[in-house]
């Protein structure tokens, strides 16, 4: 039920840190450590080479996800649309294991690649919110995404707990190979779930940076590099879902290579800097779109900030900024289709699970 909320992806926004904790939970042994079920980490130990195949949003945290598991834990990962896998498939490695990312778990574009891998005799697990869906049912096992049920078509508390619960697997690798992640992970996601608190609390902000940005325009850039380029993509796709406005993800450093050409007076381009080691770079393609005429405008985490950011992330760990800066670029999409009179639970065209290939 969404109880007091307008919509329910409102309600699902606000639900993400309690999921974060959730999830913490869910995945610490009794000593507090992170510990997921030894036969999933074997079945990784033993592979290879991970395969990540997904669908829209659950595909956009995959590719966050490949990240967190080459960086974190040294487990070579490839991450790939599902109903591109099916009609042009990649040299496999010896040893594969398929990695299926799916809110419904009933997606069939993901099912058709399980149905084939099985036949091929490959090793599967799938990352799901529903247990007893078919792609938990079908995988040799299965990890849960503990989100609560997500009603809004746009996906937004499952984008942040798959993230989540991939960060979980990469650290728990990375431990029982005895490697030394760098940080305390228990805490840094805790602190994650404090800072998502934050920015859910920045309500008013948002949907101000909604009007001057997003409210009459045809199109909208969104652009990063590094992981923030991942979570660009994601922020476009829940603007064009659910207020229609045209929007695309760039890598900030593709722009020369043709985008460019489209900005003109007031497009609006949404920059969002996260990482320390291209802080520079996207900065200086902010000048760029703005000495064009872009109505640009920043959105970085806290220590790279600079006077004039529209918005200023609370300070996370580098290495999981992606659940916290996608908060923001949440709020954006659902006020720009508040404002744009859109149908934000139910966009036009589309189903939350989408069963036909
Ligand atoms: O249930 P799934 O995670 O498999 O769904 C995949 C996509 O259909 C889904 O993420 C879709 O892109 C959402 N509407 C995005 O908000």
């Amino acid at each position: 039920e969404k109880g007091t909320y307008p919509h329910y992806m409102l309600k699902e926004i606000d639900e993400q840190p309690a999921v974060i904790r959730k999830l913490l939970m869910a995945y610490q042994n009794e000593q507090g450590e992170i510990e997921i079920d030894a036969d999933i980490r074997a079945a990784i130990d033993q592979s290879d080479r991970l395969y990540i195949i997904a669908c829209g949003t659950s595909y956009h945290a995959g590719l966050v996800g490949k990240q967190m598991l080459e960086s974190i834990a040294g487990v070579p990962t490839e991450v790939h649309i599902a109903s591109e896998f099916s009609y042009n498939m990649p040299l496999l490695s010896k040893n594969p294991l398929f990695v299926f990312i799916s809110q419904s778990g009933e997606t069939a574009d993901s099912r058709a690649v399980l149905v084939h891998v099985k036949k091929l005799g490959f090793r599967t697990l799938t990352l799901t919110n529903v247990p007893g869906s078919t792609l938990s049912r079908e995988a040799d096992h299965t990890l849960l995404l503990h989100a609560g049920p997500e009603i809004a078509v746009a996906s937004t508390k499952a984008y942040t707990a798959q993230i989540a619960v991939l960060s979980i697997l990469a650290v728990d690798i990375a431990e029982h190979n005895g490697m030394d992640i760098g940080f305390d992970f228990t805490k840094e996601l805790s602190i994650v779930a404090n800072a998502m608190e934050a920015l859910v609390d920045q309500k008013d902000v948002l949907e101000q940076m909604a009007r001057d940005y997003l409210t009459g325009t045809r199109n909208a850039f969104y652009i990063g590099r590094a992981v923030d380029y991942y979570v660009c993509l994601e922020a476009a796709l829940k603007l064009k879902e659910i207020s229609y406005v045209q929007a695309e993800g760039f890598a900030g450093g593709e722009l020369k290579h043709g985008t460019i050409a489209l900005i003109e007076k007031g497009t609006p381009v949404i920059a969002l800097a996260t990482q320390y080691h291209v802080n520079g770079s996207i900065r200086s393609n902010v000048k760029e779109v703005v000495s064009r005429g872009a109505n640009a405008c920043i959105i970085s985490l806290e220590g790279l900030n600079e006077e004039g950011d529209s918005l200023v992330l609370p300070e996370v760990h580098d290495a999981l900024t992606p659940l916290v800066s996608v908060v923001p670029m949440q709020l954006l999409a659902y006020y720009a289709a508040l404002q744009r009179d859109c149908d934000v639970d139910k966009p036009r065209n589309l189903a939350k699970s989408v069963t036909v290939e």
